[in-house]
């Protein structure tokens, strides 16, 4: 069974095409190293003792895909991570935004039954819920959103969901993440973002690494339990495993599914804070500050829809998540700069 994953030089991507070389799958990469180092993937192959070729090109355009698909096959199923994510990036530049996530799905959408391949699975998020108030979030609730990252995500959906309706033969899996944390146990791969990171747990490995000086807490007036906004973190790779799920349920069905891939339990800032000192024995100094525009107060998961039809359900908990994450900053303070 061979698998195509686009965007797996990632990091969502590298840790997946780990466990998917784990558990026996051929894997292909197609990444055009945006936003993503080649090292990930050679250490992929290094922990897994398992060669996977990585194609270094872009997927919004037809004749790349379309010569992996070629070069590479027979592909069964696509597990399509390749995106740009930052929200901030994205409102500044939402063409850039548009072209990208959506040229790159509808490329795979036309190149794929060229060549036989019915089954997708799509990395979408919980951005697509938008504001709303009643947790946890069910699939089935109202979509919109408040960025053009997340309206990206959410026409992906709409163009995945109308092209299987044209073709039933088709089947797509939309997988809702909520916020993946932590790093492969090894300590070889993990996050590696650009710049000061965005995202919480970035930010807490490197000011536990000395490289940034402190956390601004954003927010402690939101109506939770200490007024620190709440999340539902998930490790990473509780997060591959679900794909494997969803790969599996994807090759043996046809039609659209939508999935959250979350714990199903909320953690406010400062409970990660907390977990990150106590699982680390370090101290993380820290500022309240304004809210960040665009921040909601909770977040979380239904969990229950991934348990029930994919039989999977997040194992790792947030003790394990700080301590991979910390395992990964500590062993490789400058990302894959570092090897
Ligand atoms: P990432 O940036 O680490 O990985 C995305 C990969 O896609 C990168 O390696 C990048 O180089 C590649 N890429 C981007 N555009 C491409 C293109 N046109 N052609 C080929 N490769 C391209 O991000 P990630 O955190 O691993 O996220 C993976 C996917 O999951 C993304 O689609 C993201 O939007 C989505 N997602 C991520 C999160 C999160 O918190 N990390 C949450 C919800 C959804
Ligand atoms: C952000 C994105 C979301 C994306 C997700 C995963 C925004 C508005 N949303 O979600 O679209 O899917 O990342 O990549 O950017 N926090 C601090 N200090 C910090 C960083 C964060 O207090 O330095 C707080 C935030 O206010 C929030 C929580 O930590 O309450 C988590 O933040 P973050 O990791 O950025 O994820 P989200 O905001 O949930």
């Amino acid at each position: 069974m061979r698998v195509l994953l686009t965007g797996g030089a990632g990091y969502i991507g590298s840790h997946t095409a780990l466990a998917l070389l784990n558990a026996g799958y051929d894997v292909v990469v197609l990444d055009n190293l945006s936003n993503s180092s080649p090292e990930a993937f050679r250490r992929v192959e290094a922990l897994t003792g398992k060669k996977a070729p990585l194609i270094i090109g872009d997927c919004t355009d037809g004749d790349t895909v379309r010569a992996v698909f070629e070069n590479h096959g027979p592909i069964d199923a696509v597990i399509h991570f390749a995106g740009l994510k930052a929200v901030g990036e994205s409102v500044e530049k939402p063409l850039d935004y548009y072209q990208n996530n959506l040229d790159a799905t509808m490329a795979l959408c036309r190149v794929m039954p060229e060549y036989g391949c019915r089954a997708l699975v799509f990395s979408s998020s919980a951005t697509v819920y938008g504001v709303t108030q009643e947790m946890p979030l069910r699939e089935d609730f109202p979509t919109g959103c408040t960025n053009p990252y997340g309206w990206t995500k959410w026409i992906s959906e709409r163009i995945l969901t109308d092209v299987a309706k044209a073709d039933p033969s088709r089947s797509f899996v939309l997988l809702r993440y909520f916020n993946p944390i932590g790093a492969h146990e090894s300590g070889r791969i993990g996050e590696d973002p650009a710049g000061i990171p965005n995202n919480l747990m970035p930010y807490i490995c490197q000011v536990a690494s000395g490289k940034l000086d402190h956390l601004r807490v954003f927010g402690n007036d939101y109506p939770t339990r200490d007024g620190t906004g709440e999340r539902d973190y998930i490790h990473v790779m509780d997060l591959a495993e679900g794909h494997l799920a969803a790969l599996d349920y994807a090759l043996k069905n046809s039609g659209v599914e939508v999935f959250n891939l979350g714990t199903g339990t909320p953690y406010s800032v400062l409970d990660i804070v907390r977990a990150f000192e106590e699982a680390n024995g370090l101290t993380i100094p820290y500022e309240i500050t304004p809210r960040r525009p665009g921040d909601i107060a909770v977040c979380y998961a239904d969990a229950s829809r991934a348990r029930d039809v994919l039989h999977w359900q997040a194992k790792r908990d947030l003790k394990q998540m700080c301590r991979d994450a910390w395992n990964w900053q500590k062993h490789n303070p400058r990302g894959y700069g570092d090897k």
